[in-house]
């Protein structure tokens, strides 16, 4: 049924969460401490989320991995009504350039209805190919480097030596980066920051084509949401680190062969997301503090309208420190 009126958009209510998170941890910039930053960030996404009308639970929650501050998985959050809502969160994507005073290092939050957002059991990896709206329908992540790279050349109408291919720098992508050169298409490494690099896919400015290579599972999801509002596409495939991560998987019925689509990753429309920039990066500008206030960037993205939003925003810290709990 198509509706009359315009319903809420719950990420102008999400942007408020990545902010918050962005304030807090922002104070750790090339501090040296990851983890001090962490539970800055993850303080001010917990607190935000709680002011929000809604049942939430985290299905991609952060910390095991780094065993960081976390917000849980399974953690309720909101105000407890309607609607039903899963919650994917990444409170700093980049917290070791944040802790070095590196670039590129922002905060993230998604929801979608609950029981649409895809739960990657033991899996910290999978395997990432994203592009934006243009070659949503010629990717496939089972072929080859060269097929897809010259694909994604033909349905953006250029030669593949113009195609630009975010990769992040591991060991693990050696090979990769071999096969992208020999096709002769560009290469941009990044440090960290995979939810950035597959949406730069979508937005035109960063001059990037295409995201390759293997990366978290809950940055994943994230990037997941947030290409459903752009009208990219990003195509997975859960990696598993060691055999036992792979029996693990096996037996609570995984399959690292499935190819997962954008419907698998996230299957709604209904999904929101936002992003606000902790340290100044491609995408985002970094949080700026000042005497007494601080400025924010931020995306904001809704699926079933494709609206995409860029938010700057001006804090009075020494009027937010009146009614917050957080000293940002
Ligand atoms: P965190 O800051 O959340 O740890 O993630 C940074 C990041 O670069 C992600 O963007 C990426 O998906 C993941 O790490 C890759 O993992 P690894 O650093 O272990 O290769």
């Amino acid at each position: 049924m198509i509706e009359t009126r315009p319903t809420r958009n719950l990420a102008l209510e999400l942007v408020r969460v990545t902010e918050s998170a962005a304030l807090g941890a922002g104070r750790y910039m090339g501090r040296g401490d990851k983890i001090a930053a962490d539970r800055a960030a993850v303080e001010g996404m917990r607190l935000m989320l709680n002011t929000i009308q809604m049942d939430g639970v985290i299905v991609i929650g952060e910390g095991e991995k780094d065993e960081a501050p976390m917000l849980f998985n399974g953690e309720r959050l909101g105000t407890g009504e309607e609607p039903q809502v899963d919650i994917a969160v990444d409170p700093i994507d980049g917290t070791r350039p944040l802790a070095l005073g590196l670039q590129n290092a922002i905060s993230t939050v998604a929801l979608a209805p609950r029981g649409t957002m895809f739960n990657p059991g033991p899996f910290v990896y999978m395997h990432k190919i994203a592009v934006g709206p243009e070659a949503k329908d010629v990717i496939d992540i089972n072929a080859p480097v060269k097929d897809n790279l010259i694909k994604v050349a033909k349905a953006r109408g250029e030669h593949v030596k113009d195609i630009t291919v975010v990769v992040l720098d591991r060991p693990r992508h050696e090979r990769l980066i071999a096969e992208i050169r020999e096709v002769g298409a560009r290469i941009r490494l990044i440090p960290d920051g995979d939810v950035a690099g597959a949406l730069m896919t979508s937005l035109p400015e960063t001059g990037i084509d295409i995201m390759m290579g293997i990366g978290g599972t809950p940055e994943g999801v994230l990037a997941a949401a947030a290409l459903r509002s752009t009208g990219g596409t990003l195509m997975g495939k859960l990696y598993a680190r060691t055999p036992e991560e792979l029996e693990a998987g096996r037996r609570l019925g995984y399959d690292v062969n499935r190819v997962l689509t954008l419907d698998d990753l996230i299957s709604s429309e209904d999904v929101f997301f936002a992003a606000t920039g902790i340290t100044k990066g491609e995408l985002l500008d970094g949080v700026d503090y000042f005497a007494d206030g601080a400025t924010t960037d931020s995306l904001v993205m809704r699926g079933l309208t494709g609206t995409v939003r860029r938010i700057k925003a001006t804090h009075r810290l020494n009027k937010l420190s009146q009614i917050s709990v957080i000293p940002y």
